[in-house]
């Protein structure tokens, strides 16, 4: 198979990171894209769906990978990131957007929910960068973050 830029998309099931997945996986370019959600089901499910979205007018070579990763857990991102090594033995581009959506809500939100989401975005994103890097030794890849915190 011929060279293509592997992008690790969290958080790809819905909102941005489904929207972000389907516009790699659509475009003129030469993507595998990991489509990482808290669980298999999920990734699988989205991954169908935008391969069902996708008109038959778009044709594409880009390749999509459901794999499940919740980024508050560090074994779920360890297990997450041997498996992409074993497959592909790199990462080139992170996008790092599982989260949540209304942090404006935070005034609002209840402390089980406030504890959550602190959890997602204050330790579960740079947890899974920092492990991404360690894995990898990847300090060429590009890391993007979409969260707000
Ligand atoms: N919407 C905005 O205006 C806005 C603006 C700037 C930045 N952002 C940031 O962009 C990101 C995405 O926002 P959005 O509006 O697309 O939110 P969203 O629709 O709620 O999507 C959030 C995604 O993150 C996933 N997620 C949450 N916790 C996770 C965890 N522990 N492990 C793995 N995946 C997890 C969710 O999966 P589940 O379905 O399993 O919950 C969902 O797929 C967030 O970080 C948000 O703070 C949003």
């Amino acid at each position: 198979m011929s060279f293509r830029t592997i992008i690790l998309l969290t958080g790809g099931n819905s909102g941005i990171g489904y929207e972000a997945a389907k516009i790699f996986f659509e475009a003129d370019a030469a993507y595998h894209i990991v489509l990482a959600a808290r669980t298999l089901e999920k990734a699988t499910a989205a991954a169908n769906s935008i391969l069902k979205e996708t008109p038959a007018s778009r044709p594409t070579t880009n390749t999509l990978e459901p794999l499940a990763l919740d980024v508050t857990s560090d074994s779920s991102i360890q297990t997450a990131m041997d498996n992409i090594k074993k497959c592909h033995g790199r990462v080139d581009v992170i996008i790092n957007n599982a989260g949540m959506r209304n942090i404006i809500l935070v005034f609002s939100d209840t402390e089980p929910e406030l504890r959550a989401m602190s959890a997602e975005h204050m330790q579960g994103q740079p947890s899974t960068a920092r492990t991404s890097a360690e894995r990898f030794l990847c300090g060429s890849a590009s890391i993007a973050h979409t969260t707000l915190m």
